[in-house]
């Protein structure tokens, strides 16, 4: 990452100067605060992303059966329709049991440096198997689970097909490497910002273009930086009616209580609602509670407006995911 750079004094002192009109040569220092979207996050030395893997980890992705219920699939949650994600408050899992929290987007998750709103798993085949045996979300023994793959040729022929050099290839550890696999496939570069900041000046409105130098000035670009718009860091955040001690329940520290990971600003305007507890419904009010909780600062009206515009603007090109034909 970029040495921090002193941009709320000096971006400020610019903007203030050149007005809304700013020149050319301003914009440039704004656009060096940020990194366009790469087509691939960085894939770990185990993380073969053969051709094999990910069609086997797009058949687990939508496979209902490895949940006891054998209605549930990890697309469920995370619905491609839905901007992978459920639109609702906080998921809805086994039995119709409502967990604490809402459901992320996986959208960008593999260039997340930890997975979760506590990142308790380091990575995406950390995290695979959680929901799998998770009691309110698929309830399933991953006992149960390779069972259950092991009933079908198909999938005894997609484990081999993909982990070649493996004897019995059914197994959870390559359950989570081919879910990986997959899920490193879904990301969303060319967004209109993406575009922007790789020379397109057309590709964003003024007003979103105001958008983005509100966000540098008043320090959102602290947290929300890389990539993906997320230091990977956990804050503190005191959102009203949650009484989730976040990252204190990985940690046992009572500095981590109440602190969450910086979600990713990608596509957040399609991953509504907002926060840890999914309490906000719209982009505007997490905006300025952000303002208020995490800079201490009142937004204008106005610039409500132009930070809205801004995160629109965030908004990527969606990964073209055929539905598998599962047996
Ligand atoms: C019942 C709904 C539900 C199901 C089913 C489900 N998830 Fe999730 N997913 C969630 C919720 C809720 C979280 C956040 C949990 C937390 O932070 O403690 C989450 C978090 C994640 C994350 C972390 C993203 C981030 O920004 O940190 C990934 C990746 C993910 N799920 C992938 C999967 C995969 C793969 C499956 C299937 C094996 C799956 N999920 C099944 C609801 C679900
Ligand atoms: C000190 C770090 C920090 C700063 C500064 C910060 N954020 Fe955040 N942001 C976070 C964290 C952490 C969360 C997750 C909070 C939660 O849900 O528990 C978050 C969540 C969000 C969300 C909701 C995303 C989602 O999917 O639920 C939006 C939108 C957002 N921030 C925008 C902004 C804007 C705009 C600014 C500047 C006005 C800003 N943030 C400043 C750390 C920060």
């Amino acid at each position: 990452m970029r040495p921090a750079k002193p941009f709320a004094v000096t971006a400020t002192a610019i903007a203030l100067c050149l007005g809304a009109a700013a020149s050319a040569q301003d914009m440039d220092e704004y656009i060096e605060m940020f990194d366009p979207l790469p087509a691939l996050p960085p894939i770990p030395a185990d993380g073969t992303m053969s051709a094999e893997r990910i069609d086997l980890g797009r058949m687990l992705f939508f496979e209902p059966r490895i949940s006891a219920s054998g209605v549930i699939s990890c697309a469920t949650c995370h619905n491609p329709a839905l901007g992978w994600t459920d639109r609702i408050s906080r998921a809805t899992g086994h039995d119709g049991q409502v967990g604490e929290r809402n459901t992320p987007t996986v959208l960008n998750s593999g260039f997340l440096g930890s997975q979760f709103w506590d990142g308790r798993e380091p990575d995406l085949e950390g995290q695979a198997l959680g929901p799998i045996q998770a009691e309110i979300e698929m309830n399933m023994t991953l006992e149960q689970a390779i069972d259950r793959l092991n009933e079908f040729d198909v999938y005894r022929e997609a484990f081999s097909a993909a982990f070649p050099d493996d004897s019995d290839p059914v197994n959870p550890p390559n359950v989570a490497l081919a879910i990986a696999a997959f899920e490193r496939t879904l990301n969303t570069p060319n967004s209109p910002f993406d575009r922007f900041l790789m020379g397109d000046e057309a590709a964003m409105t003024e007003q979103q273009q105001n958008g983005m130098r509100l966000f540098v000035d008043n320090g959102c670009v602290a947290c929300h930086n890389g990539p993906n718009l997320s230091d990977s860091n956990f804050h503190h955040f005191e959102l009203p009616g949650s009484t989730d001690a976040g990252r204190y329940l990985v940690t046992g520290d009572e500095l981590d209580r109440s602190a969450f990971r910086t979600p990713t600003l990608r596509n957040v305007a399609v991953t509504y609602p907002y926060f840890n507890n999914g309490s906000v419904r719209e982009l505007r009010d997490a905006v300025n509670l952000m303002g208020q909780q995490m800079l201490g600062h009142e937004f204008a009206e106005d610039e409500l407006d132009d930070i809205v515009a801004f995160l629109e603007s965030l908004t990527g090109e969606m990964p073209e995911v055929e539905v598998p034909a599962l047996p």
